[in-house]
């Protein structure tokens, strides 16, 4: 049986942890797809580009490999704006359609969470979630975390740049962040990770029971 399950949703909505004890669960590979993005912008901004510069941003999407996303500097809310910028560039995104459609063509399935999977990289997804928060709810996760790392930030500035992020990647016109017509739905604002991921798997089990 082939299952591939598409995890689509904001930032800081849980998708990310969700996506891992989901392939966990079904002993399935798990691409987040987001560091694909977030490997671009690094590779721009290292070799003195503009995030904003298509050929540049092309010629890094196409050079990615995947042994350069296990990398510290992917992650924090830096890398995540920088990396919705390049998002909006077609032709990055183009460049990387390739790695994750092979992805997720493995023997047995994968699980893939992004923005787009579910609507452009997965259409035929067996299983699509589209998982939100509430603005406020991603804010506070998020301060939690780099709070218990020690970093010096601020809930406001959390805030607004989930805001800002969510309004790039869903007011973008190559594969906005969008959820798929078939998609399940589910809101963790009121869940910790334990219901939450109780959660999605009922509604995976329920989809996969009926299809
Ligand atoms: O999931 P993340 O926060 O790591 O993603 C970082 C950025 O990458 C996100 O703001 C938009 C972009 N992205 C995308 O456009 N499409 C995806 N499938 C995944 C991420």
């Amino acid at each position: 049986m082939t299952l591939i399950i598409a995890i689509d949703g904001p930032a800081a909505s849980g998708k990310g942890t969700l996506a891992r004890r989901i392939a966990m669960h079904f002993g399935l590979p798990w691409l987040d797809t987001g560091l694909l993005y977030r490997a671009v912008a690094r590779d721009v901004l290292a070799g003195g580009g503009n995030l904003d510069d298509v050929a540049v941003a092309e010629a890094m999407a196409r050079s990615i490999v995947a042994g350069t996303l296990d990398d510290p500097a992917l992650r924090g809310p830096q890398a995540g704006d920088a990396a919705s910028i390049v998002a909006k560039i077609p032709e990055v995104r183009a460049a990387l359609l390739d790695y994750q459609r092979a992805f997720a063509l493995q023997d047995g399935g994968a699980v893939l969470d992004g923005r787009d999977i579910g609507t452009v990289v997965c259409p035929q997804a067996r299983v699509k979630v589209f998982v939100t928060a509430s603005d406020a709810a991603r804010a506070r996760r998020r301060f939690l975390e780099h709070m218990g790392r020690g970093e010096d930030v601020t809930y406001d500035n959390l805030l607004a740049d989930i805001r800002r992020r969510d309004a790039r990647d869903s007011g973008r016109s190559a594969a906005p962040m969008l959820a798929a017509s078939d998609a399940l739905h589910l809101d963790t604002t009121e869940l910790d990770a334990d219901q939450a991921f109780e959660a999605v798997m009922r509604l995976i089990h329920e989809r996969i029971a009926g299809s």
